[in-house]
């Protein structure tokens, strides 16, 4: 009996075998892309991964005087303060895709709204590719302030993450005055 069990065994695993192997994507494919996926752009990654989490944190510890009178804000609940950890994690992840070479700044034959004031994306483009090191400093950069800040919001400070936010500002603004603002004639 033992042999034919072990024979039963072998042509389960051979009949297994065909199966894993069409799963997997062969090496051919994948060697054709590099590690990192770049179809969205440095504009898109603004826009998406960066401004809206930043103006979260923002937001979150303000002072709004209206009509039917003042309100405090700041973040009260677990869930409050979860939800500013990842706008926190997201703008340190949008740091790391700022850094990921070949994504370009915006596609190609963008332009800019406001061409006395911002660089068009091929003039950014062409400074960021003159010194990639600077460019990821800056990037660094950004990713400290939100780092500092999510210091804040695990100590559960809303004074620092207020404090923090100001930091935050400078990092974005440094960048922007360096490679999207067309310095006044
Ligand atoms: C490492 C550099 C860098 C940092 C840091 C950075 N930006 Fe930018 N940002 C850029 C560049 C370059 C552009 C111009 C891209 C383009 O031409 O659309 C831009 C554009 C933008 C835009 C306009 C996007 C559009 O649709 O035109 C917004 C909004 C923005 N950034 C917000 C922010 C905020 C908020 C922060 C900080 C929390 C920040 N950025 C940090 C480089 C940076």
């Amino acid at each position: 009996m033992k042999p034919f069990l072990s024979l039963l065994a072998l042509s389960v695993l051979v009949a297994c075998a065909p199966a894993e192997k069409a799963a997997a994507p062969s090496t051919a494919a994948a060697v054709q892309y590099s590690e990192f996926n770049t179809t969205a752009t440095i504009r898109d990654v603004m826009n998406a991964l960066i401004d809206p989490n930043a103006d979260a944190l923002w937001n979150a510890v303000r002072f709004d005087k209206t009509e039917e009178g003042d309100h405090e804000y700041r973040p009260e609940t677990d869930e409050d303060w979860l939800a500013m950890r990842h706008a926190a994690v997201s703008i340190i992840e949008g740091g790391n895709a700022l850094m990921i070479p070949g994504r370009r700044v915006a596609p190609p034959g963008s332009t800019t709204e406001f061409p006395l004031y911002e660089f068009m994306p091929d003039e950014v483009q062409a400074k960021l590719d003159e010194n990639r090191v600077a460019w990821d400093a800056f990037a660094q950069n950004l990713q400290a302030g939100a780092i500092q800040t999510l210091g804040a919001i695990e100590a559960r400070d809303a004074e620092k993450l207020s404090e923090f936010g100001g930091a935050l500002d400078a990092a974005c603004e440094a960048c922007h005055v360096q490679y999207w603002y067309r310095p006044a004639p």
